[in-house]
């Protein structure tokens, strides 16, 4: 397994699972522990986590399954966590919205350790941006809570360039990663200054959504229909699958991309961490990128 280093002293496996998914994926107890201690025999040692996956379930499942039952795995992994979403209902709310106020930040993430059965997460990302946030009230909350030792790092998700350079500046410690949706399903980031300035920041990028949700195995839109010919011709190519190709897409670029996958079935995740071996060609990954879009690039 290949690992990504994130800011001076967080590495993260380049395949990371997601649990997003879990509850619907029915993984609970003995087969949630089964799985986790299988992707950590694969070396894969860090799980993605955020507070209102499953309608606020998973964190806990994975505590209940995992942690609680062998906290000795606790050491063995790497736990990513993110704070700042609010469900219609939680707070008497008609919609959902977005909160990175201080008081939020903190009862989140406290909530967040006591459902993951663990004293902190490595790291602590700001889900979305929130327009109403105070910026130095939320960098107070970040750096309050890795000064208690509650988080050994933070960063963002879904954060737009400027985004990330306004809340930097009211911090005194570095955001170490952006999360973002990047597959070839949705190649925009791409294009829209997001890997630009990751690189200027020499900071690696987490991948959400690596295989486009799933989306390009079965899609009957243009897009799918178009990626499935090119993805299966090259994974012909390589004896690999189209997920196997999906990922090393991601993997060739120069920032350094960790993608999140978001499958619980352990062969869907060999294929994740087989994928790092996979190299593709300049013709390959434009041919990908021109199936993506529907046109060459000019
Ligand atoms: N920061 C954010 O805003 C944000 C947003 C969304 C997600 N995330 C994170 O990203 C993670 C991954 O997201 P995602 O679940 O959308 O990722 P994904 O890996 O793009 O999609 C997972 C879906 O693809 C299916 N799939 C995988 N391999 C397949 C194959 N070979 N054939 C057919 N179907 C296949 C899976 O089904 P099976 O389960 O049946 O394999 C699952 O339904 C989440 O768990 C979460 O941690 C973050």
């Amino acid at each position: 397994m290949n690992y990504v280093k994130f800011g001076d002293d967080l590495e993260l496996s380049q395949v990371i699972v997601g649990c997003m998914r879990a509850k619907d994926a029915g993984m609970e107890g003995e087969r949630m522990l089964r799985f986790v201690e299988e992707c950590l025999d694969l070396g894969i040692d860090s799980f993605d986590h955020a507070p209102v996956y499953g309608g606020y379930a998973c964190e806990k499942l994975f505590g209940d399954a995992v942690l609680r039952k062998k906290p000795e795995l606790r050491r063995k992994m790497k736990i990513v966590t993110k704070t700042g979403i609010v469900l219609p209902g939680t707070e008497g709310n008609q919609v959902i919205y977005y909160k990175s106020t201080k008081k939020e930040i903190i009862k989140e993430l406290e909530e967040s350790l006591e459902k993951l059965g663990t004293d902190y997460v490595d790291l602590l990302l700001v889900h979305r941006p929130d327009p109403l946030a105070d910026p130095a009230e939320t960098a107070d909350a970040l750096e309050t809570v890795v000064k208690e030792g509650k988080a050994l790092h933070i960063g963002v998700s879904n954060f737009m360039p400027s985004q990330i350079t306004m809340l930097q500046s009211y911090l005194s410690i570095p955001l170490v990663t952006n999360q973002m949706e990047l597959s070839v399903k949705n190649v925009d980031n791409f294009f829209n200054g997001v890997l630009d300035d990751a690189l200027t920041r020499r900071m690696p990028l987490m991948a959400w959504s690596p295989l486009g949700g799933g989306s390009v195995f079965s899609g009957e839109d243009g897009q799918s229909v178009r990626l499935r010919k090119v993805l299966a011709e090259i994974a012909q190519d390589h004896g690999t699958t189209m997920d196997g190709v999906m990922y090393a897409w991601l993997f060739v670029h120069p920032v350094r991309i960790a993608a999140i996958t978001g499958t619980m079935n352990i062969e869907r995740v060999r294929t994740a961490a087989d994928a790092r071996e996979l190299s593709l060609s300049y013709d390959e990954w434009y041919r990908i990128l021109a199936a993506s879009r529907g046109f060459d690039v000019p």
